[in-house]
């Protein structure tokens, strides 16, 4: 596949600084090269640079809605190009508000070809809060209701744009959800594997009846990897780190079952902070995990299967 990293290195949708490193660090990690060792036809793109969008103000509470908005729109932009050209974007943030544009770009391409998208959430945080429900004002927490089209957002992108239906929004390993975000992902139909369903029913059951949907419907997957869906013991480099999340083998055989279906179209590896991290293992783990789902396996399917035998 021709894979193209874009680096995004979104800030102030986070309360704490650190995101902006995020993409040199997965460069440093080796992504690129990891990528192209697998055969994939890679190129780094560079980091994307915000939009101006004085023309923003938002009714509520969104800190830094005009700067956010500017993201927004470079993001949208860089994704729907990248994707018009046939490559397959992966944006290294950056915190998780730069999804306002990847998803709404990857949305509009999808709409173009007169295909739905479907979004694969892998987050601790449900980010459908809006101006007018946060607490805390920060648009890290509210990516999944803009692209959703929720209202309060007015002005950041045209009206009428191309938003993604709440329905084929999965959200797999969610478990901090505010009051009111809890009552509009129920009241809109989001698609919630929550962590309890996790440890329920198992990855492997929840990827396939997500993977099976989005086959069905004949939509473009984008995968949106929240570096906080991670246990933060085996990703401590994230600034809104909530105990029990995803353990390393869950983590990559959701990439595998990712690979093996070919669905994935675009990808967002989101929130890492180099500055909270421990000796880059966090940067690492995230591209061990990418290289997992473009098709890193310890053994061939075959030889897995004899090995059963
Ligand atoms: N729900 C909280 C808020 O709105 C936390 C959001 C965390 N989001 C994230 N992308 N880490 O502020
Ligand atoms: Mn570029
Ligand atoms: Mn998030
Ligand atoms: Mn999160």
């Amino acid at each position: 596949r021709r894979i193209a990293l874009v680096g995004a290195p979104v800030a102030l949708g986070a309360s704490r600084p650190g995101c902006a490193m995020g993409p040199e660090a997965m460069r440093i990690a080796g992504l690129a090269e990891a990528l192209a060792e697998l055969g994939h036809e890679v190129s780094d793109h560079g980091d994307v640079a915000p939009m101006r969008a004085d023309d923003v103000s938002l009714e509520g509470h969104a800190r830094h809605a005009a700067h956010i908005a500017g993201w927004a729109r470079a993001l949208d932009e860089a994704a729907y190009g990248l994707l018009k050209d046939g490559r397959l974007p992966i944006f290294m943030g950056g915190d998780h508000a730069l999804a306002m544009g990847t998803v709404s770009g990857a949305a509009r391409h999808a709409h173009e070809q007169g295909r739905p998208l479907c979004v694969l959430w892998l987050d601790a945080h449900a980010d459908f809060n809006t101006p007018t429900t946060s607490e805390s004002g920060n648009m890290h927490g509210m990516p999944v209701a803009f692209y959703c089209g929720e209202a309060g957002f007015e002005g950041i992108l045209p009206a009428g744009r191309p938003t993604v239906a709440p329905r084929n929004v999965f959200m797999v390993g969610i478990r901090s959800v505010d009051a009111r975000e809890r009552e509009l992902i129920a009241a809109r139909g989001v698609r919630v594997f929550d962590m309890r369903a996790i440890d329920e029913f198992g990855v492997a059951a929840i990827v396939r009846r997500i993977l099976a949907e989005v086959e069905r419907i004949g939509a473009m997957l984008h995968v949106s990897l929240d570096v906080d869906f991670l246990d933060p013991t085996i990703a401590p480099g994230v600034g809104t780190a909530v105990g029990g999340g995803a353990n390393l083998r869950e983590a990559h055989l959701i990439m595998e079952m990712l690979c093996e279906s070919g669905l994935t179209s675009s990808m967002d590896i989101a929130e890492l902070n180099p500055y909270l991290d421990e000796r880059g293992r966090s940067a690492r783990l995230l591209a061990d995990l990418a290289a997992s789902l473009f098709g890193r396996q310890v053994l061939d399917k075959v030889s897995t299967l004899a090995t059963v035998k």
